[in-house]
């Protein structure tokens, strides 16, 4: 049996499916029953309850083998956040799964972790990482470049539903964009690929692209048509500040975009992936089309 906590989200749900085809037995843990309906039929078994609860954490490992982490609290109420989620929750899981004999742990966390980022979200993932590494448990931690799914649907689709979309700050500056597919078959081999063990794999994509030269590729491909808007630097910044106490998430998004937009964003993807040639480099051009011309979803 292998846990997906996460299992109801983008990148997670695409990993129970890999798993499933490959008749692999699968426990979804989630906060709500009804965000797992999509997964109806797949033969998964879902358990609901919240990551940052130890006793349910407690439940969710009982009896499996490995466990995936796509979990994250960067978008979420007041007391849903990266510390609680990404640092506490991942605690919770690689305690649990400890106690309870569990085998080998897949840590999803994010390209540049790191103990001193601006982001607490990257804060918390290096928490994470280095307390799982620390833990005795069999790990292997992934850590992608921004998602160009999610990416679609924040600058992407505005364009097609609303015949506008904002940009946050100038919007120059390169980003690496991954494929969450292709995440999840990094996911998928990370639970099949024992040899994997004790690695930490970068995972990036094909391209680096500014938010502007995104845009482009979505319009290119959709023939979205539209204005482009953009958030000023020192706005994002002063409403960061402003929201600090107001919205926490809210300044949190705000501060990741002042990131992306100011700092080094780019990777190379490609040579990365040298030694995984049975994953395909899935390009932004390609995720545009399989998403919003091919089998376009609401
Ligand atoms: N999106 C990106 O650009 C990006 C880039 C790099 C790395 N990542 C990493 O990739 C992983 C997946 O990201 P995603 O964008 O696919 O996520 P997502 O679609 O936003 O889904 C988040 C998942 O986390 C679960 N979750 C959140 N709080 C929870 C809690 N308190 N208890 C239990 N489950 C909880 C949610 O489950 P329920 O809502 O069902 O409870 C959901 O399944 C994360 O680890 C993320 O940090 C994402």
């Amino acid at each position: 049996m292998i846990l997906v906590a996460g299992g109801t989200g983008r990148l997670g749900t695409r990993v129970v499916s890999l798993l499933r085809q490959r008749e692999l037995g699968v426990r979804v843990l989630t906060r709500d029953r009804s965000r797992a309906a999509h997964l109806d039929g797949a033969g998964v078994e879902i358990l609901e309850g919240d990551i940052r609860d130890p006793v349910s954490v407690r439940q969710a490992v009982d009896g499996v083998q490995q466990v995936v982490s796509a979990i994250h609290g960067f978008a979420g109420t007041k007391r849903q956040s990266p510390s609680t989620v990404d640092r506490d929750g991942n605690h919770n899981l690689i305690v649990a799964g400890s106690e309870a004999g569990v085998e080998h742990l897949v840590l999803v966390s994010v390209k540049d972790a790191g103990p001193a980022h601006p982001m607490d979200l990257m804060r918390m993932k290096y928490a994470a990482e280095q307390e799982l590494k620390s833990s005795g448990l069999a790990w292997t931690i992934i850590r992608p470049t921004a998602y160009m799914e999610t990416w679609c649907e924040v600058l992407g689709r505005p364009l097609l539903e609303h015949g506008k979309t904002q940009i946050f700050g100038r919007g120059h500056n390169p980003i690496n964009w991954v494929s969450m597919f292709d995440v999840a078959q990094f996911v998928e081999l990370a639970i099949v690929d024992p040899t994997l063990r004790g690695e930490v794999i970068e995972v990036g994509g094909p391209e680096n692209l500014s938010m502007e030269a995104f845009v482009g590729v979505f319009r290119a491909e959709t023939g979205a048509q539209g204005k482009v808007d953009h958030v000023p630097p020192l706005a994002m910044r002063l409403s960061a500040v402003a929201m600090g106490m107001v919205n926490p998430t809210l300044a949190r998004q705000i501060r990741a975009g002042v990131v992306m937009d100011t700092q080094m964003q780019a990777f190379d993807g490609v040579e990365a992936r040298r030694c995984f040639p049975s994953i395909p480099i899935t390009s932004l051009r390609e995720v545009v089309r399989r998403d919003f011309i091919d089998a376009p979803h609401p």
